[in-house]
């Protein structure tokens, strides 16, 4: 398995391209079961899960052809042609699934397309229990007959899928997705009551709309969606990263440095901008992106809470740690999304930070330095975390289980190797 070495304190100066949003193009890429036409999605990263994804779409009969780079601002994303004709297969096996849980985003597409559906459950998550029951009531709302055996879902609509008044209990990325893809195949009118209103929601939702979809409420708490008897193909560019945005952004602040992050969207950060600015972190809008830097010589700890959007990301929480490790005073970090989400505590402090943490609170008092280790992490945003402690830390960090990384950030040592870390991927 490959390693990360990085050696810490160079300050990081230069430009980062962001890269299309993972948490975008996954869902994006579902929905090309919903039509026989092409769906051509355009800004794709390169990432090993969007390759699970388009393995697990090939499975099912969605012929992908890379169709080409796109190259608006320069920017090499991946262009991929995504057409389903016909459905060869509805079953997403427990190979497939158990590595990617938004594999669990293709039920709602095959049930509204052919009335039935065989999902593996995802079984349990390092970041907690992740249930999928929101999912599946709302599916059963909407007219589909669910059973659990054998470790998957069993889903069946015999008479297709009919509109309902859906109101989640919770609020859940994922199952707004799923619902908001079925809906638009279903008879008459669906409403997402208590959606939530991520940006990759939003993207998602555009789409559907450019193929057809008819829906209205984009982006606030309530979604309405008049099911259409077909949709067909569309182009779509996916929006930027606004995870691999603010992670870079952190990066340069806590390396002391200063790195313009290409094609970044300021309007998606929002909640990152005001807790960087607190912390003494300047993000500055530029003509092709945004621009980080530290305000004044130090970070400051600040408290954070993180909340679904607007809100402060939980996607981000792991990387706001490892700043407010060498902040100076104190941060009280609440994580309130996922209920065991602080695994990089016990390997940040094996590198010298001083974390507590009590229930879904982790109290950070700053300290003078890190110190390099070798570290481990058992999921991505914690792993990347990891890499910021050791971009600031004294002498070489050594990461382990680097496929974690290679989920969701795309290049990342190509990235921070052009803005002068000294950092080097170790084959094995
Ligand atoms: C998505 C993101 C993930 C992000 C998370 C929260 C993708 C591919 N992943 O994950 O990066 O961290 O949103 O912003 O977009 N829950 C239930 N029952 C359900 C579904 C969820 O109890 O049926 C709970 C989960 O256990 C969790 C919370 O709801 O505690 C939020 O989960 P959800 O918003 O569904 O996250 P994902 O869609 O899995």
């Amino acid at each position: 398995m490959d390693k990360i070495r990085i050696r810490g304190g160079r300050p990081l100066q230069g430009e980062i391209q962001i890269s299309g949003a993972k948490n975008a193009a996954l869902p994006l890429m579902a929905a090309a079961l919903l039509t026989d036409d092409t769906l051509c999605l355009s800004n794709l990263p390169h990432l090993a899960d969007i390759t699970t994804m388009a393995t697990l779409l090939a499975q099912l009969g969605v012929v992908i052809n890379l169709n080409g780079q796109s190259t608006d601002d320069g920017h090499i994303g991946r262009v991929l042609d995504l057409r389903c004709r016909d459905i060869g297969s509805t079953r997403a096996d427990y190979d497939l699934v158990r590595k990617m849980r938004a594999s669990i985003l293709v039920l709602g597409p095959l049930l509204a397309r052919c009335g039935q559906a065989q999902v593996s459950l995802p079984g349990g998550c390092a970041i907690g229990t992740r249930p999928v029951d929101l999912h599946l009531k709302g599916l059963t709302q909407l007219g589909a007959e669910i059973d659990l055996r054998e470790g998957y879902i069993h889903a069946t609509a015999p008479r297709g899928l009919q509109g309902a008044r859906i109101i989640f209990p919770t609020a859940s990325v994922g199952a707004t997705e799923n619902l908001l893809m079925a809906a638009s195949l279903a008879r008459g009118r669906t409403e997402l009551v208590n959606a939530e209103r991520e940006p990759e929601i939003g993207d998602l939702a555009r789409c559907l709309v450019a193929m057809g979809a008819s829906i209205a409420g984009i982006g606030t708490e309530t979604i309405v969606i008049d099911g259409v008897e077909r949709l067909h193909g569309a182009r779509h560019a996916i929006v930027p990263d606004r995870i691999e945005t603010g992670t870079y952004a952190m990066a340069a602040a806590i390396t002391h440095g200063d790195i313009e992050l290409i094609g970044a969207d300021p309007g998606l950060i929002g909640a990152v901008a005001e807790v960087l600015d607190r912390a003494q972190v300047r993000l500055e809008p530029t003509n092709r992106g945004v621009r980080a830097s530290r305000k004044d010589g130090v970070i400051r700890g600040v408290d954070i809470i993180t909340e679904p959007y607007p809100g402060f990301p939980t996607d981000l929480q792991a990387q706001i740690m490892a700043m407010m490790t060498v902040a100076e005073g104190a941060a009280m970090i609440t994580e309130t999304i996922f209920e065991n989400r602080f695994m990089h505590v016990p390997e940040l402090s094996r590198m010298g930070a001083n974390i507590t943490v009590h229930g879904s609170s982790a109290m950070v008092r700053g300290v003078g330095s890190l110190i390099g280790a070798p570290v481990m992490a058992t999921d991505l945003r914690a792993s990347v975390s990891l890499v910021l402690a050791g971009l600031v830390a004294e002498g070489d960090t050594i990461l382990n289980r680097v496929y974690h990384l290679d989920r969701g950030y795309e290049r990342l040592t190509e990235k921070l190797l052009a803005c002068g870390a000294d950092i080097e991927r170790l084959k094995t």
